[in-house]
């Protein structure tokens, strides 16, 4: 038994993440805590929302709450919506954790101990109407490269360069609207990841087996020149987690706190941490210091391509510098973007679909097994409501849900239900044994790889041969002339669904338990096709299940491309 740490990326605490958001990291994380849960792998996977920064403050700002208030609530909202399309954390943390804050202050001070933090006297944007320093997004103004009006101090938008507040022509605050601005001296702490270039490299080099869009955005940053520049970790705000050397006060960096993208990986291990806290497990060192039993744990991230380079870098830059036997990531699975009908999704502009919004249309199986199957692996991908609702009614309804239905009705009519008795199989029922065994070695082989389309693309066809089997078998022709042989082909059928339902739980966990229900057995991870298939006995009582998924109507797709053609406000 393999012990797993799964870690998704952690979404900004300020609304509500769109489709693209779920695919680029925590979907993908779920299916394979799933797969490794069913493989009977021990697995710790955890989420939890990153809740400082300028964007939590601001969006707090905008809906007029104190900005410990307007998280909590927001950390509610997306914890109900994760369980709504059945993301299975072992722990949903929040980076404003306790845990969070002793853990960041603590690796700060051992980066401190050994000499890799120094103290930067720098220009910052002062407000004089709002009495405070303007850092990343509290400040707007124009690009100085584009021309865009509305570009923020930490990137403009349009043109996506990085930038730094006293970069912007003709700056305001985002506050106040004001332009009473000057620039201020004030002191900062920075990390001198410049210092680890050759260790990082060396790391990074040693990860063979990493997929090319990983190591190709690590490769650049590191050899850029730009990714290892030595790093302001600290920030002139409120909300966040104070700066202090372990337990003790920093002097001079008094009301100052960690930069969000400082702590926001450091909760990674605290949320193991609030997981042991919140009584769901008795000891989480052993999955994140490799002297206290993680040296056997393997530990996979997933994350959207923007954030590979914190990742690759800047984390591993506070593991190691650390100098303590803390877990460093064993593989890392990155994605590219998913489009939304020609353009982009959009959290800042509202366009595509939101998490809330497509539960409320559909259940979550249709998403995650559209989402899944089309994951933006090796390219970005496009949604299409007409792709959408071609795949969900062939592949879900057409194939998989036909299958089941078709068998347990055919049964009910002609046995009853239960699993009937006599016949023998033959070579047809030979064959489908034998094409499913060399399918089911090629699924696990995907799945342990996380190569999600082709695990999609070889579980479809699992599901195609037991049609396509029933078509050719025909027990309703054979039960005219010969009934046994009719009943031992509806045996093995009805058989396939178990077999079929524990195989597709990590995608469409809801549907594979409906299937197990009907069928009064429990899912189990198939060894092989023959002794899957003999699982349910003649005599074996079951339930015809309800409809599966329902198709979706060529109006019904229209009315939803229309109204999620406009803007969420
Ligand atoms: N909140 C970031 C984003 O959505 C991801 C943070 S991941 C972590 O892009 F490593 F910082 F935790
Ligand atoms: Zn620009």
């Amino acid at each position: 038994m393999a012990r797993i740490l799964i870690t998704s990326a952690i979404p900004y605490i300020n609304g509500i993440k769109h489709l693209g958001n779920l695919i680029g990291s925590q979907l993908p994380a779920d299916l394979f805590a799933r797969y490794n849960r069913a493989r009977g792998n021990e697995v710790l996977f955890l989420c939890a929302t990153d809740e400082h920064g300028t964007p939590a403050e601001l969006a707090a700002a905008k809906a007029g709450k104190p900005v410990a208030e307007y998280c909590a609530e927001m950390w509610a909202v997306q914890a109900r919506i994760a369980d709504g399309f059945r993301l299975s954390f072992d722990h949903f943390g929040r980076s404003s954790s306790p845990q969070n804050h002793k853990l960041t202050q603590h690796f700060a001070g051992r980066l401190a101990d050994v000499g890799l933090i120094k103290e930067v006297s720098e220009k910052q944007v002062y407000s004089n109407a709002d009495g405070r320093f303007l850092p990343d997004r509290y400040i707007e103004g124009t690009c100085p490269n584009c021309g865009y009006d509305k570009a923020r101090g930490d990137q403009c938008e349009n043109c996506t360069k990085q930038l730094d507040p006293t970069d912007l022509i003709n700056p305001r605050s985002a506050i106040s609207g004001s332009t009473d601005l000057e620039v201020r001296e004030t002191k900062h702490l920075y990390l001198r990841q410049s210092e680890m270039r050759a260790q990082l490299s060396e790391w990074i080099d040693s990860k063979t087996d990493w997929p090319i869009l990983t190591t190709s955005i690590a490769k650049k940053w590191l050899n850029d020149g730009d990714g290892l520049q030595d790093r302001g970790i600290t920030r002139d705000l409120d909300w966040g987690i104070p700066v202090k050397k372990g337990d003790e006060d920093w002097p001079g960096m008094e009301g100052k706190v960690f930069y969000v993208w400082f702590d926001a990986p450091i909760e990674y291990i605290a949320c193991a941490a609030e997981w042991v806290d919140a009584g769901k497990g008795a000891d989480w060192e052993r999955w994140w210091r490799t002297d206290k039993g993680a040296d056997d744990v393997r530990y996979v991230q997933f994350m959207g391509k923007d954030n590979v380079p914190f990742h690759t870098l800047s984390f591993p830059a506070t593991i190691i510098g650390s100098g303590e036997p803390w877990k460093l990531v064993d593989y890392i699975k990155s994605f590219n973007y998913l489009n939304y009908d020609g353009g982009q999704f959009s959290t800042s502009q509202g366009r595509g679909v939101f998490m809330d919004q497509a539960l409320d249309i559909l259940p979550p199986d249709y998403w995650r097994w559209w989402l899944l199957s089309h994951a933006p692996e090796t390219s970005d991908a496009e949604f299409t409501w007409e792709a959408f609702q071609t795949d969900v009614n062939k592949d879900l309804a057409d194939v998989l849900g036909n299958f089941v239905s078709r068998i347990t009705k055919f049964c009910r009519a002609k046995f009853g239900e239960v699993v009937p008795e006599g016949g023998d199989y033959g070579p047809e029922e030979q064959a489908l044994i034998d094409a499913l065994d060399a399918r089911l070695d090629a699924y696990q082989g995907h799945m342990d790889a996380i190569d999600i389309r082709k695990a999609a693309a070889e579980l479809r066809a699992i599901w195609v041969l037991g049609n396509e089997y029933l078509q050719s078998a025909a027990p309703w022709t054979a039960f005219k002339t010969d009934p046994d042989r009719a009943a031992a082909i509806t045996r093995l059928a009805l058989n396939l669904i178990p077999f079929y339902a524990s195989l597709s739980a990590p995608f469409i966990p809801d549907a594979a338990a409906a299937m197990l229900t009907g069928m009064h057995t429990d899912a189990a991870w198939p060894e092989d096709a023959a002794t899957a298939l003999a699982r349910l006995p003649a005599g074996h009582v079951f339930t015809v299940p309800e409809v599966l998924f329902a198709k979706i109507a060529d109006e019904t797709r229209e009315e939803w491309q229309t109204r999620f053609a406009g803007i969420r406000t």
